[in-house]
């Protein structure tokens, strides 16, 4: 796909990773469409870049979620390339030893965080994915997973959606590559966003940093390098592309 002929549709687009690529996009002359919940910046951004698209939605809620797309899709257009970014990362494990009165890992913490980083972006590629076939577009679905899926302890919800978002990867590229839909997913290690700070305790991020050979986080310009290259890349399908500094090797 070349770069200054496509429309890019971003979940999470209004900071960390999805900012980032939008940042790049936007340089190489892509149509970029940001969806993300985040009002005041989407508000900030778009008196920034006059020529992206911005959708304040929550992608949790379908009803809200059908009605920003049947925007998109008479305001922008069907997008080429539909990147699964937002995401929020939750930590809790199972049963939690020092937790005197409530020791099993919250029910409605383990939805939240399949609703966001799984049942959405399932729900959303499935309303983008029939539009493509329906217009016969060639198409590219990037799913943002995490080397998390591998399974990180204290990190259930977490890894089990990640875990799903890698499986989905290889369904949907098997089941929609004949018809020139690709599919792949991004596995980061621990990146430099605010959504990482606000996540993890320091005590842990400094182990994960001490655990990684390269003894630092990954930039988000380094995540968006892997992005722009399974873009460009026609042949590169159904693949979990992992960056992370070698921690998982
Ligand atoms: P971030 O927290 O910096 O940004 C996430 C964006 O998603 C925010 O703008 C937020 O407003 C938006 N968002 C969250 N829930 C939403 C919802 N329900 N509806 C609409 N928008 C919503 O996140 P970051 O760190 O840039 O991560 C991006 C993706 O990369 C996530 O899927 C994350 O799981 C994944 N990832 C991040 C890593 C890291 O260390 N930062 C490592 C591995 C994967």
């Amino acid at each position: 796909m070349h770069l200054n002929s496509i429309k890019v549709l971003i979940t999470g687009g209004a900071s960390g990773i999805g900012l980032a690529l939008c940042k790049r996009l936007h340089k190489y002359g892509a149509e970029i469409i940001v969806i993300d919940f985040d009002n005041k910046k989407i508000k900030d951004l778009q008196a920034k870049y006059k020529d992206i698209n911005f959708f304040a939605c929550d992608i949790t809620d379908f009803d809200a979620l059908d009605s920003c797309l049947k925007d998109i899709f008479n305001l922008v257009g069907i997008p080429d390339v539909l990147v699964n970014n937002a995401g929020i990362m939750t930590n809790s494990p199972l049963i939690d030893l020092f937790n005197k009165t409530d020791k099993r890992h919250s029910y409605e913490l383990w939805k939240k965080t399949l609703d966001v980083n799984l049942n959405s972006a399932f729900y959303l590629t499935s309303c983008i994915v029939e539009k493509m076939i329906n217009f016969r577009k060639k198409g590219l679905i990037i799913n943002m997973s995490s080397i998390s899926s591998n399974g990180n302890a204290g990190q259930s919800a977490y890894s089990a959606a990640k875990a799903g978002l890698e499986a989905l990867t290889k369904v949907w590229a098997r089941e929609l590559g004949p018809m020139n839909i690709r599919c792949v997913a991004i596995a980061p290690g621990f990146t430099n966003t605010s959504g990482t700070q606000n996540a993890l305790e320091e005590q842990k991020l400094k182990k994960w940093i001490t655990d990684t050979p390269l003894k630092r986080l990954a930039q988000t310009e380094e995540i968006v390098s892997a992005l722009i290259f399974v873009i460009e890349n026609d042949f590169f399908n159904g693949r979990i592309l992992q960056i992370d500094g070698g921690l998982k090797i």
